[in-house]
């Protein structure tokens, strides 16, 4: 069809209803650079999303376009510009609320205070996961021509990039010589966790349930220790835990677990609606005594993008080519959004356009 291009949409809030539509081309509000989708990563809040539990479509539309990692080509751009057609992208999910709060009004959107951001592909704006897609240049990221079978992963990546950029920030508080991190799950969030652990030199324990699989020989070839047991006795020495499961009981498990002035970063986005006991007062003590911290962290501005894209940069190309365990071409989008045994990432392929 003229004038339109594909998309992948959903009635969020509504089991079952993801499709392939075709919807008309980007508006020119969204922005004035152009750019052609070539790759969309799936993550747990794509399949939330599709399951019906989480999303919300913009202002006055029935559907969400989803995707919210993604990798593009430039198309178009203004010319005197930091981008030029040709260029790789990546887009940035969150917008600023429109008030805006203190964190907002500075580009410190993953820090919103009021709760009224959008974010592209999740909430209240279009996502990525359409042929071409229109977005202001502030919002764009461009990555090293030579990441483009892999550089979907710059989103993941600024999380962990946010992540471990409060961790350092949190250690300043004191003298604080970090040695040894442990992280708890080896999907891609906890995989690129211990990628930035690996670049900063620290000795990272990867901890996961599976024995087999491309995960163990990841984590090996981080340099990093894969381990299915002992969590316990990791935690007591460890002066950084990253847990990137949000399954609760191993959020239980290791709280107030580190070593004495340790840090525990909360990543996952857990579902809720199950109850744990535990003795509180026993955990207060561990963390008061231990001078613990322990704090959630989501999201990611423009620097940690932008701390990412180094990141990768620096990252061995066929170590990253190995997290992407699907390529799955865009008719077929569905089966993307189907968790397989081995995958880590899958991801969405929009780059044979027809
Ligand atoms: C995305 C974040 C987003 C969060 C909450 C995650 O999957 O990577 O950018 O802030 O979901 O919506």
């Amino acid at each position: 069809m003229m004038g339109s291009v594909r998309a992948i949409t959903v009635l969020p809030g509504q089991a079952g209803t993801a499709r392939l539509d075709d919807i008309p081309e980007p508006p020119l509000d969204d922005g004035p650079v152009l750019v052609e989708t070539l790759a969309i990563g799936v993550c747990g809040t794509d399949v939330e999303i599709v399951r019906g539990d989480y999303g919300t479509a913009p202002p006055g539309a029935e559907r969400l376009v989803i995707g919210h990692e993604s990798l593009g080509r430039v198309l178009d751009a203004p010319a005197g510009g930091d981008l030029a057609p040709g260029d790789l992208v990546v887009g940035i999910v969150r917008r600023p609320d429109p008030v805006p709060c203190g964190n907002c009004a500075v580009g410190e959107w993953d820090m919103c205070r009021n709760g009224k951001y959008t974010e592209r592909g999740i909430g209240g704006r279009d996502g990525y996961a359409s042929d071409r897609y229109r977005i202001r240049p502030e919002y764009a990221v461009k990555v090293a021509s030579d990441l483009d079978q892999v550089g979907v992963l710059l989103e993941p990546t600024s999380v962990v990039a946010k992540a471990w950029e409060h961790i350092e920030r949190i250690g300043r508080r004191a003298t604080w010589q970090p040695s040894k991190v442990v992280i708890t799950g080896a999907g891609p969030i906890g995989l690129l966790a211990a990628l930035l652990g690996r670049q900063r030199g620290f000795a990272v324990t990867v901890f996961d349930q599976v024995t087999d699989g491309p995960k163990p020989g990841l984590v090996h070839d981080l340099g990093a220790t894969y381990r299915t047991d002992g969590l316990d006795d990791a935690c007591a020495d460890a002066d950084v835990i990253i847990e990137c499961t949000g399954v609760s009981s191993l959020v239980l498990e290791v709280l107030g677990r580190t070593a004495p002035d340790g840090i525990l970063c909360l990543t996952g986005v857990s579902s809720g609606g199950r109850s744990l006991t535990i003795d509180a007062g026993l955990v207060n003590r561990e963390l008061v005594l231990g001078n613990d911290v322990v704090f959630g962290s989501v999201n990611a501005n423009r620097r940690h993008y932008e701390a990412a894209a180094d990141a990768l940069d620096r990252a061995d190309r066929s170590w990253l080519g190995r997290l992407i365990t699907r390529r799955v071409p865009v008719e077929q989008f569905a089966d993307a959004l189907v968790r397989h045994p081995d995958d880590v990432k899958p991801i969405i392929d929009f780059s044979k356009t027809p």
